[in-house]
């Protein structure tokens, strides 16, 4: 991040740091399912706390409807894991800008941790509303931004804070930035990017700026057939967006003409219902039965996928190719993430979302060089977008 600051150059010693991260976690009746975003951002608290900063966390959780407390979208038992993660107490306030939040961010002590409730609990946050902004920024002296996975969200605690306060970088948004930027700006070559998900209209700008970047693009998941159907290809009850098969057809020509490899499915794994016991079979792309729609790539396809992989200097992968939480039709995602894990001379980056979840789910989370902990941020950045995050950090 050359045109940020970032902690490194930042003292925190008797500092009171807002720091803004990403603890959008999973919670199952109250007890967090998944930590890996807290732990993602230990190594930026662990700094500020060592130096003696004073640290007040502050973030969302969940999309409540921004009318006051709720219950099930309350960080506290975020904090709590928080603490059992640091070997430390933290501190939790049950308001934001409110008389709790501002006595305790005025009792803490140098290296001791307090974190706020729910930022979303207030419509303002989403609105950055300059008032909240203002009442947030005089909470503290400097702003730390750690929170990558909503960077692409130009809310108060996001970009509206950092306008009003010396602003710096975390460990963890840095990390993420150089990472995506550094493989887009500068692949490895061979480099080949592996999309899947279910609509061409969710990943229409991604492909398009992959295309300008890949040597090799491989498509899954749902939204192939609309290629296929582009392709002039029968796809049966198979997911197609016919508002989007004109631009599909515009991406496989851009392909050729850009001299991009772009793979597409010549089998799927076809059922008779969208269940996870529905009656399959393996068919060719052009043979699917007009009653049947299409789960997951085909085994041969995979086989093709995977060989592909195997020769990649750098792969950056969103999204599965199939149905991959059924078994049924888990095949092909499965042989992706093990073609990626095996590619261990290669750089190799998941891009948030559903294919971390298919990697954690196939254990080989460790195998890869670099997992995203933002979904929708990773995304719009290798869209090329500006985030709002970032942006405001300059
Ligand atoms: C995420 O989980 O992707 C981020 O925390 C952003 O959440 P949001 O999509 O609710 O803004």
């Amino acid at each position: 991040m050359a045109d940020i600051r970032t902690i490194d150059q930042l003292d925190a010693s008797g500092k009171r740091v807002l720091l803004r991260v990403d603890f959008n976690v999973p919670i199952k009746d109250g007890v967090l399912t998944d930590d890996v975003r807290i732990r993602e951002a230990l190594p930026t608290i662990k700094r500020l706390v060592s130096q003696g900063g004073r640290v007040i966390i502050i973030a969302h959780l969940g999309r409540p409807s921004g009318k006051g407390y709720e219950m099930e979208y309350s960080l506290r038992p975020v904090a709590m894991r928080l603490s059992e993660l640091m070997g430390q107490p933290v501190a939790f306030a049950s308001d934001t800008i409110g008389p709790d939040a501002k006595a305790k961010a005025d009792a803490l002590k140098d290296g001791e941790l307090l974190m706020l409730e729910n930022l979303r609990f207030d419509a303002r946050e989403k609105k950055c509303d300059p008032e909240f902004c203002s009442a947030l920024a005089s909470l503290a002296d400097v702003f730390v931004n750690d929170a990558f996975g909503a960077a692409h969200r130009a809310h108060a605690s996001i970009s509206g804070v950092a306008a009003l306060l010396p602003s710096y970088a975390g460990y963890l948004m840095a990390k993420e930035v150089d990472t995506i930027t550094g493989m887009l700006d500068n692949p490895k070559r061979p480099f080949v990017a592996i999309l899947g998900g279910s609509k061409v209209s969710d990943k229409i700008k991604i492909i398009d700026s992959l295309i300008d970047k890949a040597d090799t693009l491989i498509i899954g998941g749902g939204m192939c057939f609309t290629f296929l159907a582009a392709m002039g290809k029968e796809v049966g009850m198979s997911l197609k967006e016919e508002d989007w098969i004109e631009r599909a057809g515009q991406m496989i020509d851009k392909a050729k003409e850009k001299g991009v490899d772009l793979l597409l499915p010549i089998d799927v794994v076809a059922a008779d219902r969208f269940a996870q016991d529905a009656i399959t079979c393996v068919v060719s792309v052009d043979e699917i039965p007009s009653d049947m729609m299409g789960l997951d790539i085909g085994p041969q396809t995979a086989r093709e996928y995977a060989r592909a992989i195997d020769d990649a200097a750098s792969v950056f992968w969103n999204g599965p190719m199939g149905v991959f939480e059924w078994k049924a039709f888990e095949y092909g995602t499965k042989v992706v993430a093990v073609a990626v894990a095996a590619n261990i001379d290669g750089e190799t980056i998941i891009g948030g979302g559903d294919s971390v979840a298919a990697v954690n789910k196939f254990g080989l989370a460790d195998m890869m060089t670099f997992i995203s902990t933002g979904g929708g941020a990773s995304m719009e950045l290798v869209q090329g977008e500006k985030l709002p995050g970032v942006e405001a950090l300059k």
